[in-house]
């Protein structure tokens, strides 16, 4: 019996990278799943349903709800999880493209857990909304893809508030760099893979499947006392401060002898220098 036997999931944007591995993962540990997607997913099966959806569309979503409990009877998972980017600085920004990042990114959320929510409270459920670490912090000329994740991260917590009554949890993930298309050229040259890489404390890009892996937790009964938690899945790259990474750059690291006056650290340093090796 796997974790998710018995049970029904929604997965928006299953069709590619992150969600596509979502779907994978809950079918594998017995879930039935619907794919709510603009494109259809490489492979449907008895446990795998494609219903096209344009997620922005309040029409399309409450359509994909019906149909999920006409199908399969009950709704336990949503993992609301499309989404697009938008690259450009602020004064070339054209209006439309912000609300179209809005409207995938941020209130096909809403939509899906206006429509979803009623059906969730029968059975108690599980949300999970795919926010990002650029929810959490600003990256340069990504400001739309920022504030719509933003409004995920904080979207959660009020409606973790809201339905903690009625059994159902909803938690945030915020991945960090996953190798996957919406990336684009991101990691496409040695150059700038190199960039990103040096920059993650784990060296490396995440793969999808390291994501799903977190979905299906915070999906499952293991995550039973979690709700409105917003977890990072970063290779540790929120978890430090851009101070340099050279022993040899920061005072704390510095050859020299470092007046005391200058270091923060009472208990160590108060009263000597420091040379660090
Ligand atoms: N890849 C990363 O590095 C990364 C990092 C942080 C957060 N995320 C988030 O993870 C989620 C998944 O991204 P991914 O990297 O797997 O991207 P992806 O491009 O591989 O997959 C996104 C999916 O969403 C679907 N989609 C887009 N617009 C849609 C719409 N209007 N209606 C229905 N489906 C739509 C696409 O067809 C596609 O199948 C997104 O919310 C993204 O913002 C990704």
């Amino acid at each position: 019996m796997g974790r998710f036997s018995g049970r029904v999931a929604i997965v928006t944007g299953g069709s590619s990278g992150i969600g596509a591995a979502v779907v994978a993962r809950l079918v594998s540990e017995g879930a039935r799943v619907t794919i709510a997607d603009l494109n259809a997913p490489d492979e449907e099966s008895d446990a795998v349903a494609f219903t096209a959806t344009d997620v922005a569309s309040a029409d399309a979503v409450a359509a994909t709800v019906d149909a999920t409990k006409e199908r399969w009877g009950r709704l336990d998972i949503l993992v609301n999880n499309a989404g697009v980017g938008a690259f450009g600085p602020v004064p070339d920004m054209e209006q439309e493209a912000w609300e179209r990042v809005f409207a995938v990114n941020s209130t096909a959320i809403f939509l899906f857990c206006r429509a979803a929510v009623p059906a969730m409270r029968e059975n108690g459920g599980a949300i999970i909304n795919i926010a990002s670490i650029s929810g959490l912090y600003g990256d340069y000329f990504m400001s739309a893809y920022n504030a719509s994740k933003g409004a995920v991260v904080n979207f959660t917590r009020s409606l973790a508030l809201e339905c903690a009554p009625h059994g159902i949890r909803v938690n945030a993930l915020c991945p960090g760099l996953v190798e996957t298309p919406l990336i684009g050229p991101s990691l496409s040259t040695p150059e700038s893979r190199d960039a990103w890489c040096s920059r993650i404390p784990l060296r490396r890009p995440a793969q999808p499947e390291e994501m799903a892996g977190v979905v299906a937790f915070l999906a499952s009964d293991d995550a039973s006392y979690m709700t409105g938690s917003i977890v990072t899945a970063d290779g540790g790259l929120t978890a430090h401060t851009v101070s340099p990474t050279s022993p040899n750059c920061g005072a704390f690291g510095s050859r020299k002898p470092v007046e005391p006056a200058r270091l923060c650290l009472p208990s160590v340093c108060i009263g000597t220098t420091m040379n660090m090796p």
